[in-house]
């Protein structure tokens, strides 16, 4: 982040938005994720660190005016009841999935510990494997929204899993410049390591609940079905 707010401030301080969606709970530099530019915003969908059980999310920013704007945005652009000052959306959250938020926020803390204790297993696991992981740098920590390593031939070693009723996903199977609305903005074959990286990313199962029992599984599964495709 502090690479991309210089790169924002020499061009006439361009706002930034950090998506947190993913690294909710993780920290930079000893910042918090969400707190490291104009805007932070994350998901609640869900399978992210912070999950409700339908569709949800935030935005944080230290500025009052532009926390001002989000809120009118929220609610069709209302600055007070029935006055409409901009042009906004429909996207209150939800009060059942704020309710989820609140409960799951007081042993949140501890969900996260779970996901960094599990992530360090999963590279305790795997160390030594040939499977290429993910490197987190000293002065930053993850919190495992996924657990994602590097494989070839992917398809072949999700199917293995599969087979043994093991999930794995792709996050994300297209860089953003290849998506049709995008397209426009980039060449195609610039941005080489989203590239490369969208065609060997593979996550494994994790949530703060992962039993070591399973997760042994999920490993073991995984070893074999590389070493079958390799
Ligand atoms: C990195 C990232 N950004 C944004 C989103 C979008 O989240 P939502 O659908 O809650 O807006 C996701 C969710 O999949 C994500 O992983």
């Amino acid at each position: 982040m502090d690479e991309i707010n210089a790169i924002a401030a020499r061009h006439g301080h361009i706002p930034v938005i950090e998506d947190a969606a993913q690294s909710f709970g993780a920290t930079y530099k000893g910042r918090r994720s969400g707190n490291l530019s104009t805007f932070g915003c994350t998901s609640f969908f869900p399978s992210k660190p912070l999950g409700c059980y339908g569709d949800g999310g935030a935005i944080f920013t230290h500025d009052d005016e532009l926390a001002q704007a989000c809120r009118e945005i929220r609610v069709h652009g209302q600055s007070a009841r029935y006055t409409h000052t901009r042009v906004g959306v429909g996207g209150r959250m939800d009060t059942l999935q704020c309710a989820v938020v609140l409960a799951k926020l007081e042993r949140f803390e501890w969900e996260l510990q779970r996901r960094r204790e599990i992530g360090a297993r999963y590279g305790e696991l795997l160390a030594g494997s040939g499977i290429e992981l993910l490197t987190v740098r000293p002065d930053r920590d993850c919190v495992w929204a996924q657990y994602t390593v590097f494989v070839d031939d992917r398809a072949r070693v999700q199917a293995a899993l599969q087979a043994q009723g093991i999930p794995t996903a792709v996050h994300y199977p297209k860089p953003l410049h290849h998506q049709p609305a995008y397209a426009q903005h980039c060449c195609p074959e610039c941005c080489e390591h989203s590239i490369a990286a969208a065609a060997r990313v593979m996550s494994l199962p994790m949530s703060a609940d992962l039993a070591e029992a399973d997760q042994d599984r999920v490993v073991a599964a995984l070893k074999a079905a590389v070493a079958a495709t390799g």
